[in-house]
């Protein structure tokens, strides 16, 4: 289906592109959402390293079917990838995604770290969060969108209530506002860096940065899995990026995908 706000709202097309990543960067006003145009673009045939990016997104979306509000301040961008990598480190591109952003807040002398697998967080707070969807073709990764939305600007009295409490954003921890293209030039340069760690399969890098960054590890956490929800220890991650919980009565659950949360930030009514 024809994404109409893509045909008339496209405001420019940089020449001046940042890091070796990007070959294309298409910037628009409002867009449903990044992503969604992205998948449609890669579908029909965009080129690795095609980069959508908007101001606002009408209908912008976060992990399990959840709304991503997007309102004006906020970065919303997706990345075209086609990474030619063993199936089954497809998950590792959202670790990839995390790290660039936390890398990226470290210039302003922020320290944000991850919660598994990929939120981006300071002092608790969501700063930015990432939405990996990908096209499997037989064994093969066809394409993978990684969307990253980040609370660069945003006044967080434009979220609803309950997204507000337990998120922040980093002009609000650095209280000045932050210079848009400065940070996406440096996050693009960084998630051009580690993508090409990615590319060359030196993953244990990865996840030794990654374990560096979470505060997830060693924790009491419950994880809505699509079957279950576990409560238990976080004590590691696999090769893969799933992971490893060890539940109340002593057994050791493998988890790749779900929803984490730390028992100790649960609301108790
Ligand atoms: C999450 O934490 O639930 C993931 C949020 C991902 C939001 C970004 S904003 C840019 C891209 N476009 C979308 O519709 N979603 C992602």
């Amino acid at each position: 289906m024809k994404d109409r706000t893509f045909v008339k709202k496209k405001v420019e097309s940089s020449k001046k592109l940042p890091g070796d990543f990007v070959k294309k960067l298409l910037v628009f006003n409002d867009l449903n959402s990044t992503n969604t145009v992205a998948k449609e673009l890669a579908r029909t045939g965009a080129e690795e390293g095609t980069v959508v990016i908007a101001r606002t997104q009408n209908h912008g979306r976060g992990r399990f079917e959840r709304v991503w509000q997007s309102p004006e301040g906020g970065m919303y961008l997706s990345l075209i990838l086609r990474p030619k990598a063993p199936l089954e480190k497809a998950s590792l591109l959202s670790f990839v995604a995390a790290l660039a952003v936390t890398r990226t807040i470290d210039a302003y002398g922020i320290h944000a770290s991850i919660k598994w697998p990929n939120d981006v967080r300071v002092n608790g707070k969501k700063i930015a969060g990432i939405l990996l969807e990908s096209e499997i073709t037989g064994f093969v990764i066809d394409y993978a969108v990684v969307g990253i939305g980040i609370n660069l600007n945003i006044d967080l009295a434009d979220l609803s209530s309950d997204i507000q409490s337990h998120s922040t954003s980093l002009s609000s921890l650095v209280n000045i506002p932050v210079d848009y293209h400065e940070f996406l030039k440096t996050f693009l340069e960084q998630f051009g860096s580690l993508y090409s760690t990615f590319r060359n399969r030196q993953f244990d890098s990865i996840i030794t940065e990654w374990k560096s960054r979470t505060d997830t590890l060693g924790k009491m956490i419950q994880v809505q899995t699509s079957t279950e929800m576990l409560q238990g220890t976080a004590f590691d991650i696999d090769q893969l990026g799933f992971l490893l919980l060890r539940t109340g009565n002593g057994e050791l659950k493998k988890i790749s995908s779900g929803d984490c949360q730390y028992l100790n930030e649960l609301d108790h009514a």
